[in-house]
Order: C-alpha cells, then sequence, then structure tokens
C-alpha cells in the first residue's frame, strides 16, 4: 500500500485523483466502461449537451494529423432530457464525480440548460464549453470575447449553486484575460485548454478533409500551447485551473501540473489507449514515491522559473 495522497481539489470539488476524462472523447461515460475502471478515476466530464438534441456535422468529421486530430463533430448529442432521462441511471451505477458540460447558441440556452439540470445529485458541476471551433452559430463567437464569457459566467452562476468550470478557448491572444473575467464574474475553476482551430487537404482532390473545412486540433502536437497557456493563467490570475491538451502519459500530466494545473483531463488519449488513466494513476504515485512527494497537490504551480 502507498502512501501517497493523490487526491486534489478544484475550488470546492473534491476529486480522489486528478485524472478526469474529457468532454466529446468518451461520450456519456458508457464508451469508456469497458476499458476504464470509473470508478478509479478522479471524475468524468460529459459530451457536451445542448438544450434540444443536435446531429453534429455531415462526415467526415474526424482526420488523422501527424501528431493528434482534427475533428468537427460539431457538438452532436442527445439534449438534456434524453440525458437525463437515458444517460444518468447508467452514470448512477459509478462511484465517479460527474461534470456536466454545456454548449449553447444563446446565453439564455446556457442558462436553461444549466437550471435543467442543476436539480440532478448526481451532477457535482458544470463545464460551460465556450470554446467549440466547430460550429457557426455558438462556442467559439462566445470564447472570444470578454465580455461575453463574463455575462454567460454571471447568468449560469445564478441558476446553480454547484461550481462552475468555464472552458475556454487557446484561439486568443491573452487567455488570462479570459481567466480573469471568469474569477471576476463569480466562476469558480477554468479548463484549458479547448482545440485549436486547424485544417488539412487532399492534396488529389484538392479538397478540405473534413466536410467543415476546419476543425479542432487536439492531441500530442498543442501540448506545447496548452501548458503555455496554463502557465500564462497561473502567473496571472488566481483560480484553479483544469488543463487539458495532448496528456498520453503520467509525466505529462506531472508537467501540467507544475504549470498550475489542479487536475487534468484526459481527451485525445482515449481513442488511443483507452485505459491510459490506469497506468497514468500508477505513474504519478510511483513519481510521489520516488520523489519523496506525499501529496501530489503539492506540485499545481511548483514550476520554478
Ligand atoms: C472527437 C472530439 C470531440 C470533442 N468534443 C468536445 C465537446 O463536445 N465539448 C468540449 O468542451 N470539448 C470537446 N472536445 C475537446 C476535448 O475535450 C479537449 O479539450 C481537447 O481535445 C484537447 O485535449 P486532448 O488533446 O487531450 O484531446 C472534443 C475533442 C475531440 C477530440
Amino acid at each position: 500500500m502507498s502512501n501517497v495522497d493523490l487526491s486534489v481539489q478544484v475550488g470546492t470539488l473534491k476529486f480522489r485523483n486528478p485524472v478526469l476524462l474529457a468532454s466529446g472523447t468518451v461520450g456519456y461515460g458508457n464508451e469508456i466502461s469497458e476499458f476504464t475502471d470509473l470508478n478509479k478515476i478522479g471524475g468524468i466530464v460529459t459530451k457536451s449537451l445542448s438544450l434540444k438534441p443536435r446531429k453534429g456535422n455531415p462526415p467526415q468529421r474526424i482526420v488523422e494529423t501527424p501528431a493528434g486530430m482534427l475533428n468537427a463533430i460539431g457538438l452532436a448529442n442527445v439534449g438534456v432530457e434524453v440525458f437525463l432521462k437515458e444517460k444518468i441511471p447508467f452514470l448512477k451505477q459509478y462511484d465517479v464525480p460527474l461534470i456536466c458540460n454545456i454548449a449553447a447558441s444563446t446565453v439564455e440556452e446556457y442558462v436553461e440548460c444549466t437550471r435543467i439540470l442543476t436539480s440532478e445529485d448526481t451532477i457535482k458541476g458544470f463545464e460551460i464549453n465556450v470554446s467549440c471551433p466547430n460550429v457557426k452559430e455558438g462556442g467559439l463567437q462566445f470564447g472570444n470575447d470578454v465580455k461575453a464569457v463574463g455575462n454567460i459566467t454571471e447568468k449560469v452562476k445564478a441558476v446553480t449553486n454547484k461550481p462552475v468550470i468555464i472552458k475556454l478557448s487557446p484561439n486568443v491572444s491573452y487567455i488570462s484575460e479570459f481567466a480573469r473575467v471568469v474569477k471576476d464574474s463569480g466562476g469558480d475553476a477554468v479548463s484549458a485548454i479547448n482545440t485549436l482551430v486547424g485544417t488539412a487537404f487532399n492534396i488529389y482532390s484538392r479538397k478540405p478533409k473534413i466536410h467543415n473545412v476546419s476543425g479542432g486540433l487536439s492531441g500530442p502536437a498543442i501540448k506545447p500551447v496548452a501548458l503555455a497557456k496554463v502557465l500564462e493563467i497561473r502567473q496571472n490570475v488566481d483560480i484553479p485551473i483544469i488543463g487539458i491538451g495532448g496528456i498520453m502519459t503520467w509525466k505529462d500530466v506531472v508537467e501540467f501540473m507544475i504549470a498550475g494545473a489542479s487536475a487534468i483531463q484526459l481527451g485525445t488519449v482515449n481513442f488511443i489507449n483507452p485505459s491510459a488513466s490506469k497506468e497514468i494513476l500508477e505513474g504519478l504515485e510511483n513519481y510521489c514515491t520516488s520523489q519523496g512527494i506525499e501529496q501530489l497537490s503539492e506540485l499545481t504551480g511548483s514550476y520554478k522559473i
């Protein structure tokens, strides 16, 4: 038995370890439960939910890139009502904190989704996606606008007592300006980062490889960008950060925590190695033991610059 304490805290949210599963990469938990013991991970973030079901973009919606993938799923999801009726019962079987990710086309829709979901006990907090690059009417349109992000944070906070995490876009010049407005508007934490806008062409047809033309780049290619964004927030704003972007191994987790993350999320790696969380947790424990670290959370923001 190891004596290492892997538990972390993100604002008022407590997790048994810092390894959460990222929105959009594990469906509603069912898709990954065969490979990952959901009773062992820190938490799970749902696919973005909208008020009404969405079909998403037409295929091709995903393409592999040299060190990651581009996706333009377009927020396909079952909608909040079906989620509550059909997906929550499955998730209730597990002892794992559930964070609901919400995407919307208007401020009112963000508020309405949160209001409907907040009475469900299984849901421990909300992650508000203001940063999806793949839908015309929503997401990034807000994520690029500091005032809009502040307004959404404030309005969503007004209808729930549960923690509200705002998921920030990296497609901006200064991400810390957005983290600051989240804090000033009452937000509990930020997630950084969502995907970076990218594209790819088929050289024979000369057409874009994805139907939406551009998509969101994720995977190892974006890790250095994500680390820089986490560090920028940490150095400028006193708000808990959930680090996301290209995490494949326990070493990546350690790096994100040193840069300032209190917890992290695994995204693209779930498509490559859906049991990654188990290996990552073992690696973190061994690292702490070998480094004489009793509490993993000591790492957060421990960079030496
Ligand atoms: C196929 C796919 C679907 C995604 N869907 C969502 C989504 O619905 N909502 C959201 O906030 N982020 C979504 N993301 C972004 C991830 O949650 C994560 O922020 C991003 O992929 C960076 O992490 P990674 O490099 O570990 O994948 C999606 C990513 C992928 C690859």
